[in-house]
């Protein structure tokens, strides 16, 4: 999704807003632009393309500007191109905006605007916003904002810079994220904590309605015309969390975290004797547990993926029905969710515009929510009644990896912090899993370890195959689902997962001589019948690669190479046997020469519907 980033202060504005920028390039993008203000003159360069065409376009233009604003875009309204990119001017030229979100009504106010004579350069939503700040522009930028805001419908960040008011940026949103950084006499704005990092800790989160006006003198932050006091909160990222650290991509430094992120989200959380989970930010109490009579999880993407294996989980050993929803289908199905109905909100960004407004449809039915998040003090973390926070820090990859393993996790604690409360788990089974769980982080590092090399190998076959498969029953196929998602994604291979019984009603037909097939085969329950499925496959001749726990002795016979997770629990395989799978993509991508940290047409925070 588009990127935002602002600047006012002593220091040469131009390579503090590239370089946000390029911390924020994780987010996907098709353009880029920044405008400054020197010598109170308004300078706008843009570009299509990466960041390195927009600073082509700077470098012979050395700007000296102590202010100034940039954005990447992720076209929505109109194709990427020069015209169409961010910073949006009014007609004077005069006045620069940025814009993350869509204006739902602009084409009403466009018509408006231009009938009163204004002229549009752009085929974007956004570039309303300057031309209604033109239009109510008296001396006063933040009065003329605030009369924007009144006349726009939809989502927005947004951060204005004028001619005339050369010391002051004016930024305000909606549905929308946009943190400020507060140095030394000196501010930034920023769509996320990354690209600020480096200058600052300090950081206020804008909320929802709130306007925040700086100079260099200070910042005042306003809602409904009300002063707001605002609380700073100290990002405690090392700067290096933001970085590759000597990887190649982010995506395999955030893989080879997974250890580290699993154990951070464990930590604290179980009891020493194993006897339960600590959730310090849930407070539901036994009785409202017990009035639960069906279990809501919606999310989108990966997130939805992991929620699937929270239905197994949760039905399992809860005994309470699931049912899980893709966010942008439950917000308009009308669901079936009440004040008996607990709502569990899953997402990496909990800026994800879908599953914001799921969590509010379910909020207003009445439906009690936990969020299980990842970002501290993101919209769906505050809006939530509770929240599981994962611990898995910064995910800058555009294909989750680190977030989902730890949503996971998110998903098992609260199962059994649930399970405990209904009394639905035997002391000792309750201490069996916990026992397991405390393991996990070790055995995803021997993965990490011990299968590189043979996952490299295998990932060859994507070389030349623009297709393949991954089957498995059960939990398997909740990981299957995440396996495909990550090939598809990050490698531009067309892969589907299959419930492994279902594959012979009719996508049987697509497996030919040599195609990759992905089995997973960890769930000893259905095991039996899963190999059948694979030996069917193999019978039409595919070329299968099969996955199970160490120690088995019966599927290597029927597949051509076998991948061996360390023993643990059925009900936790997915958080091992998704390992292989992500490294199986990240080779895939890197074998076939694609973006692997950027993939084509994707952003890394979905904030528009
Ligand atoms: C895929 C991926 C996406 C996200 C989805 C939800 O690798 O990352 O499918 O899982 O866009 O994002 P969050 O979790 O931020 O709500």
């Amino acid at each position: 999704m588009c990127g935002i980033v602002g600047y006012i202060g002593n220091r040469r504005a131009v390579p503090i807003l590239l370089d946000g920028l390029k911390k924020l390039e994780y987010r996907g993008y098709d353009s880029a632009g920044v405008a400054v203000i020197e010598k109170e003159k308004l300078y706008l360069n843009r570009s299509v393309g990466k960041l390195h065409m927009l600073e082509g376009r700077i470098n012979g233009n050395d700007h000296q500007a102590r202010i100034g604003i940039g954005h990447t875009r992720w076209a929505t309204h109109g194709r990427p191109s020069d015209s169409n990119s961010h910073p949006h001017t009014d007609c004077t030229g005069k006045i620069a905006v940025v814009h993350n979100g869509i204006i739902e009504n602009f084409l009403e106010l466009k018509e408006w605007l231009e009938a009163e004579g204004h002229v549009f350069q752009s085929e974007t939503d956004t570039e309303v916003l300057p031309h209604l700040v033109e239009h109510y522009l008296k001396d006063d930028l933040l009065s003329a904002v605030e009369k924007m805001v009144a006349r726009v419908r939809g989502s927005y960040a947004t951060v204005v810079l004028s001619e005339d008011h050369p010391d002051t940026l004016v930024a305000v949103r909606k549905d929308n994220p946009l943190i400020i950084g507060v140095g030394e006499g000196e501010y930034f704005f920023a769509s996320d904590i990354p690209a600020i990092i480096n200058y600052t800790k300090k950081v206020m989160v804008l909320a929802d309605g709130e306007i925040a006006v700086m100079t260099t003198q200070g910042i005042r932050v306003y809602k409904d015309g009300i002063p707001v006091d605002k609380k700073i909160d100290i990002i405690d990222w090392d700067t290096k969390a933001a970085e590759k650290g000597g990887y190649p991509h982010f995506m395999i430094k955030e893989i080879n975290e997974q250890p580290r992120a699993l154990r951070d989200t464990l930590t604290g959380r179980i009891a020493p004797d194993y006897s339960g989970v600590e959730l310090k930010e849930v407070n539901l109490t036994d009785d409202e547990i017990k009035r639960i009579q069906k279990i809501a999880i919606v999310a989108c993407g990966t997130a939805y993926h992991a929620g699937i294996v929270g239905k197994y989980v949760m039905e399992k050993i809860l005994r309470i029905p699931v049912e899980v929803d893709i966010a942008s289908e439950f917000r308009y199905r009308d669901p079936l969710i009440d004040e008996n109905t607990l709502t569990v909100i899953i997402s990496q960004s909990g800026e994800t515009a879908d599953t914001l407004a799921a969590l509010r449809e379910a909020k207003n039915r009445g439906a009690r929510v936990v969020a299980i998040t990842n970002v501290v003090g993101s919209s769906i973390a505050r809006e939530a009644d509770d929240v599981v926070y994962t611990w898995a820090g910064p995910e800058i990859a555009v294909a989750s990896t680190k977030a989902y393993i730890t949503q996971l996790i998110g998903v098992y604690i609260l199962t059994m912090y649930l399970a405990k409360s209904l009394d639905m788990i035997p002391k000792e089974d309750m201490e069996n899993i916990l026992r397991h769980l405390y393991r996990l982080p070790n055995q995803a590092q021997e993965i990490l370890d011990n299968l590189s090399g043979q996952l490299n190998e295998i990932a060859e076959v994507f070389k030349k195959w623009e297709d393949a498969f991954f089957v498995g029953r059960g939990l398997d196929y909740a990981v299957a689902l995440e396996g495909s998602l990550k090939l598809k994604e990050i490698s531009y291979v067309h892969a589907e997962a299959y419930a492994a019984g279902e594959l012979k009603h009719g996508t049987l037909a697509l497996i030919v001589d040599n195609i990759p097939v992905i089995a997973l085969s960890t769930q000893p329950d259905v095991f039996e019948k899963t190999l059948s499925n694979i030996r069917e496959i193999k019978a039409r001749g595919a070329y299968v690669i099969g996955v199970t726990f160490e120690g088995d002795t019966e599927l290597k016979k029927s597949v051509d190479q076998v991948i061996y997770l360390p023993q643990t629990l059925p009900l936790l395989a997915p958080v091992l046997t998704v390992v292989p799978l992500q490294m199986l993509s990240y080779y895939a991508s890197v074998h076939r020469g694609c973006d692997v940290d950027q993939p084509r047409n994707l952003a890394k925070s979905v904030t528009v519907e």
